[in-house]
Formats: structure tokens, C-alpha cells, sequence
């Protein structure tokens, strides 16, 4: 009997390492209710300190309002300091004081950090960087996807976990992994990863006629008789560029790899964990190289991480931009993550100054509390800052806590916490959930398509993924709310959809576009769309021919311009100015249903079409054919648009960031100046003032 029940868990043990969801996941509102619209938690790290200071640690945690902590996602060396002798005695403490001290945990698995023994063991778990490194132990989050034995090791502690704390009401959900990104390089190079590619590839190609084909082959004598003859594409051992089909398939077959090694853990816990608790993991923002949806159907929701002032983004709000961080990125953050489940909250918030910018400028005063708000607004579910104590000793030692470095007396940003909880907590009864959906923008996601304007973007100058965070800010301007979406959405709850330089399609798609225009949606197009098929081949059809029906005209050429020169178009008498971008566009002679919105002003196509809008059934597409230098001709298209798509817009200046959630409106200054915000009349404002000063937050009721 007890062999058949071992073989009948070997059974399960084995069919949950397979690439698919075994388990379904839960709706996702059981763990989240509107009643309670935010709560708010902190990182601690009971391995990092002495056991004695745990209890009052946890309890001066709890004191100050945060209402869940967070354990364990680098702990495995504690967890299981040999191989397979577990060690959870300090884990369980560390749970009992959290629970004594009325914290909820989320509880991580430790694969971001693989314990030495197992590197020793088997080196091939280690990745290898594109100039044939394997990186080594002494770090982190040196563990190859690719690699089968990493992975067994990970099922096996994340068994364990599952079996421990699987069922403990005190831990409230999971994370998987951390940031799971390799942080710098995404891309790995070891022989794992070498096999799995091959493997990928014979699975997609299913014969190597068909991969010569489809990766044109012929060119550059790059033909392969034999699937065993390719290499991973690496830039470092190539004379010049690699094949850009190759290229393209070794980034989505990464993506995949990451979603397959997220997928086995989330199956592994399901088997076992209870249905209160949720699972998700904490994505790092590397656009495009991360596509959450390969794990739409794995997680509970996806959760992200964000560090607003670190020198690494780029921040032109002015003089005080460099304190303050860039709201943009902060929101579409959110409304990407929160795209793939409906519902997110950050892990990871900035407490204070970080370690690991090129510089560490501290935070402007509010600044903190403005990003958690900004958070709430954009209707996160969770904040967790990171993280409780500032260390020490070890890498993130200059790294600033909620705590300063005696452990015991709160700092800057640990005082803006405590003043935004107690804020929260009071207007968390005020606060009335919207009844009826808001209409939202929508956005349409496609990786593989950034990934190639990336790597080939035909003008240095010129960027897909700034394309689409210059749109994105746009829409914000107008305090419009955003969806990340990849299959059609209904008009009714987003009538406007742009199609941010998708330049590779396929007819699904493009009969997609034209469904949702039929059905009374607003489709906005911008430049490249439909250049390429799926595979990043030049369709054999004239230059963009492809979306000809739908954009109702024709796209002769593109040009670009030396990066100090700048050219001119014209849109209702006035003169905007375009560089990095631009297509001419030709109409049929006899085509009534187009209009044209812009024109060239100079150079030899002068005159002809650069905006157009076409009417299709009840709805219409309009086509932006230029990139302009200060984005100010587009944003002008937009604002048309959303007036006409009956979109109730409020116009704001830069790097001010409004949103309604509820029945509350937020507004944040991420900007240098004041800002007098145009409130309605009866509403009541609950926090702020209607001066609106940098690093400031006013919320308005009605
Ligand atoms: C995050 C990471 C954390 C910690 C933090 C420091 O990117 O997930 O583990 O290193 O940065 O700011």
C-alpha cells in the first residue's frame, strides 16, 4: 500500500513538473477586497539579524502600521544548508513572531539564491554571459533557467515549503523567485540553455528545410543541415550582426524559459498550498525583454517592483526631477503588470536613498509618501516597501531602511510611511469602489514586435520602446486611464486602441483591428505598423501594403533626418517639427472615406500626407506617419480622438499625474513647480491643498 501511494505521488510529483498549469488558479479577488482598497507591508530578513532582536523588530514593524511582512527569497543556504537537510526551525520562529505580532507573510521561494553546495556539486547550473563567463557563486541570482538540475533542486525545496507552510493560515500568499530578470544581461549562454534552444527550435521548426526557410538561411551561407549545428546567436563571437530571425527567436525562446522555470514552482506549490493563499512574483520593468502574459495563467496576479530616484532613468522634470523620479515610469509599471491579471500591488517600493545608482541622490521630503499615494491611485492592492532595516554589512549597505542603522529609530522615509498609513487608514473610509467599469485606453502589448524594432531599429535615433512611453505619457496628460491588452477589447469599455509601432503582424491581427474599428472602436496606428510578418521578414508586397485596407492609403517611403537637423509638418496651420521619423503617405485618388489630418511641410515630399484618418463601419483608424521631435503633433491627434471617443479628459501640464479611483481623484507633483489643480466644483478635498507643490499629494471626493 505504502509503495502504491509513493508511486501515486511520484505520478503527481512528475505530471507538476510539465510545462503546463496543472492546478487552476484562483480568482483572484479572494485575497483582495474592495472594502479594504490598500494594505500596506515591509521586507525583513530575520536571517540577516540576531535572533533576539527579531521579536522587537516585527513589533515595532507592526506598531508603526504595516500590516504583512515579507520572508525568505534569499534564505536557501539557511533553508536547506546541505542537500536535503532541511532546516525550517528559525523560519518557523521568525513566522510565530510575525503572526504574535499581527503580520500576515508572504512567503517566498529562495531560487534567486542557490546554495553554494549545489553550484560545487553540479557547475552546469550556473549561467554563462555572452563572453563565455559562467558567473559563480557569491552573488545572486546566478542559477541558469535552462539548466534541469537547478530546476529539480528548486522543486524539491519548494515541496518542502509547500508541505510546511502550505496550509498555515498565517502566510498569506507566495512569491515566486526574485525580480526573476538576471538583472543586467536577461540572456544566457550555458550549455543548458544551448540544448534547450536547439530543443525550442526543433519543436517550432519541426524540420531544419523549415528553419533554413523561415530564417532565410540562404543569405550569408547561414543554412544549417542539422538541427545539432546551431549556436545560441551571441554578438560577442559574430564578425558582424547575428541573423535577426535567430536573434528573435533565442529572445521569445528566454521569455519562455523564464516562464517555464516560474510555471514548475507555481505548479509545485499548488499541488499542496491552500486556496487562501496566492501566488505571484515580483517582475523587475526591463521593457520589452519581460512578457508577463507567458504567465498569465501560473500566477494569482503579478506583482512588480519599482525604484523611482536611482540615476539610472531618465528624468528631465526639472530641477528637482532627480529627487523625485519619474511618474511615468512608476505608472506604466503599474498598468502593465496589473494588465496581466486585473488586478497587482508593488512588492518593492523605495523607502529612502538606494546603493546602486551611479550616484544616490536622497528623495525630495514627500517624495516617498507621493509614490505610495501615486501607487494607490493607479489602484494597487499592496505596497511593500523594502525593506525594513538598513543593512549593515553586505552588499546594500548604504541601502536606506525604514529604520537608520541602530534598528530602533525610524528614518526619513520610514516617517513618511507612518504618516501615509495613518493617512490611509483614514480616508480608506471615505473611499466608495467604482460600481461600473471605467473606460479605459487601451494599449496593444506585443514583445516580439519590440524586441525587433529593438535590435533593428533603422535609426539609431529612433526607439519602439520610447515610442510607446512617449504615447503612454500622452494619454496620462489627458488623466485617462490605461490597459495593456493583446487580444481585441470590447469598444464599449475601451473606444480607443493604439497600435504602438507593431511591426510585425499577421492576418489574425490585422483581422482583429479591423473587427474592433467595425465595431465602433477608435484604432490609432503609429509608425512601422505592418511593415513585417511574424518571423521579421519584409512582407513580399509593397511597403506596408499590408494595413493598406485598413489605413485606407498607402506608405511610400520613410526618412530620417541627421540627428541636428529638423524638418517640418503642418496640421491646421501650424508647424510642428519632426527628426528621427517620418513616412510619406500617398491616397487613392478616388478614397471618400479618408481625411488628411497633417502634411509635409518641407523637403522633397512637401505636401504630401503624414496623418490620416480612415472610416471604417462604425468606428475609424487614424495613421501617424511621423514621430515628431516634442511629441506635441501627436498629442494633439490624441486629444481629438478622445473627445470624440466621448473620453472625459482633464488636461495636465508635465509630470502631474491624476487618477480617479472610486469616488476619490488623486493627484501627484512629480514636477519642479507648483501646480493649481482644477478641481470640480463640490467636490471636498481630503488630503492636500489645491496648490499642488512638488513631491505633493491632493485627493478630492465627490
Ligand atoms: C531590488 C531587488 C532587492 C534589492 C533591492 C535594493 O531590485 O529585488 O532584492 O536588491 O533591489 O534596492
Amino acid at each position: 500500500m505504502k509503495n502504491l501511494l509513493s508511486f501515486l505521488l511520484l505520478l503527481v510529483v512528475f505530471s507538476c513538473s510539465t510545462e503546463t498549469a496543472v492546478t487552476k488558479k484562483k480568482t483572484n479577488t479572494i485575497f483582495f477586497t474592495e472594502a479594504n482598497p490598500i494594505t500596506l507591508g515591509c521586507y525583513y530578513y530575520p536571517e540577516q539579524w540576531p535572533e533576539e532582536e527579531w521579536d522587537r523588530d516585527l513589533k515595532n514593524l507592526s506598531s508603526l502600521g504595516f500590516e504583512f511582512t515579507h520572508f525568505g527569497e534569499f534564505a536557501w543556504a539557511l533553508l536547506e544548508p546541505e542537500e536535503g537537510k532541511f532546516n525550517f526551525e528559525w523560519l518557523d520562529k521568525a513566522i510565530d513572531l510575525a503572526a504574535k505580532n499581527h503580520l500576515k507573510v508572504i512567503l517566498c521561494t529562495p531560487s534567486a539564491a542557490p546554495p553554494v553546495w549545489l553550484a560545487q556539486k553540479y557547475p552546469e547550473i550556473l549561467m554563462q554571459n555572452e563572453d563565455g563567463k559562467t558567473m559563480q557563486h557569491g552573488s545572486r541570482q546566478q542559477g541558469s533557467w535552462s539548466s534541469k538540475i537547478y530546476r529539480k533542486y528548486i522543486q524539491k525545496i519548494v515541496n518542502e515549503l509547500a508541505k510546511r507552510y502550505g496550509n498555515d493560515q498565517r502566510i498569506w500568499g507566495w512569491q515566486l523567485d526574485n525580480e526573476p530578470s538576471h538583472y543586467g544581461f536577461p540572456y544566457d549562454y550555458n550549455a543548458a540553455a544551448q540544448e534547450a534552444f536547439v530543443y525550442w527550435l526543433n519543436t517550432k521548426y519541426q524540420n531544419i528545410d523549415s528553419l533554413n526557410m523561415r530564417w532565410r538561411n540562404n543569405f550569408w551561407s547561414q543554412r544549417y543541415n542539422d538541427f545539432s549545428q546551431i549556436r545560441i546567436p551571441n554578438a560577442k563571437e559574430l564578425v558582424q550582426p547575428a541573423n535577426p530571425h535567430a536573434l528573435l527567436d533565442f529572445q521569445e525562446f528566454t521569455n519562455q524559459q523564464r516562464g517555464a522555470f516560474l510555471r514548475e514552482q507555481a505548479n509545485t506549490l499548488r499541488q499542496t498550498i491552500s486556496s487562501t493563499q496566492f501566488i505571484t512574483t515580483n517582475y523587475m520593468m526591463q521593457m520589452p525583454h519581460t512578457d508577463p502574459w507567458v504567465n498569465k495563467e501560473d500566477l494569482d496576479f503579478a506583482s512588480y517592483t519599482n525604484y523611482p530616484v536611482n540615476s539610472y532613468s531618465e528624468v528631465e522634470n526639472g530641477e528637482l526631477g532627480f529627487r523625485l523620479g519619474s511618474g511615468r515610469d512608476l505608472a506604466l509599471t503599474h498598468d502593465f503588470y496589473q494588465s496581466v491579471n486585473g488586478l497587482t500591488g508593488i512588492m518593492e517600493l523605495q523607502p529612502g536613498q538606494v546603493n546602486w545608482g551611479h550616484y544616490n541622490a536622497q528623495p525630495l521630503p514627500g517624495a516617498v509618501r507621493m509614490w505610495a499615494w501615486h501607487t494607490f491611485a493607479l489602484g494597487a492592492k499592496f505596497i511593500c516597501t523594502y525593506r525594513y532595516r538598513q543593512p549593515l554589512s553586505g552588499n546594500e549597505q548604504y541601502h536606506q531602511g525604514i529604520m537608520q542603522t541602530d534598528g530602533v529609530t525610524i528614518s526619513r522615509g520610514g516617517n513618511e510611511y507612518v504618516q501615509t498609513i495613518k493617512e490611509m487608514n483614514a480616508i480608506k473610509k471615505l473611499y466608495k469602489a467604482d460600481t461600473a467599469p471605467q473606460k479605459k485606453v487601451a494599449i496593444w502589448w506585443d514583445q516580439r514586435s519590440l524586441l525587433d524594432m529593438c535590435n533593428f531599429p533603422h535609426n539609431k535615433n529612433w526607439s519602439a520602446v520610447n515610442e510607446l512611453y512617449r504615447y503612454y505619457e500622452s494619454i496620462k496628460s489627458f488623466a485617462l486611464p490605461v490597459d495593456f491588452i493583446n487580444t481585441p477589447p470590447d469598444p464599449k469599455l475601451y473606444p480607443v486602441l493604439l497600435i504602438p509601432s507593431i511591426q510585425l503582424v499577421n492576418d489574425a491581427m490585422i483581422t482583429q483591428w479591423k473587427n474592433y474599428v467595425n465595431a465602433g472602436g477608435t484604432l490609432i496606428i503609429t509608425p512601422r505598423s505592418g511593415q513585417k510578418n511574424r518571423d521579421g521578414h519584409l512582407w513580399k508586397m509593397k511597403n506596408q501594403e499590408k494595413i493598406k485596407e485598413l489605413i485606407g492609403a498607402s506608405v511610400l517611403f520613410n526618412d530620417h533626418l541627421p540627428a541636428a537637423k529638423k524638418a517640418q509638418v503642418k496640421m491646421q496651420n501650424n508647424i510642428y517639427e519632426w527628426n528621427s521619423w517620418c513616412e510619406i503617405i500617398d491616397l487613392e485618388k478616388d478614397s471618400a472615406s479618408v481625411k488628411i489630418l497633417a502634411t509635409y511641410a518641407d523637403q522633397f515630399y512637401k505636401g504630401k500626407a503624414a496623418c490620416i484618418s480612415n472610416f471604417i463601419g462604425k468606428g475609424k483608424v487614424i495613421y501617424i506617419g511621423l514621430s515628431s521631435v516634442s511629441g506635441d503633433i501627436e498629442k494633439e491627434i490624441l486629444k481629438d480622438i478622445f473627445i470624440n471617443s466621448n473620453l472625459k479628459i482633464t488636461e495636465l501640464p508635465k509630470y502631474i499625474y491624476q487618477e480617479k479611483r472610486g469616488n476619490l481623484t488623486i493627484a501627484v507633483n512629480y514636477s519642479s513647480n507648483d501646480f493649481e489643480l482644477k478641481i470640480p466644483e463640490g467636490s471636498t478635498i481630503v488630503l492636500g491643498e489645491q496648490n499642488l507643490k512638488p513631491g505633493e499629494v491632493t485627493i478630492w471626493m465627490n
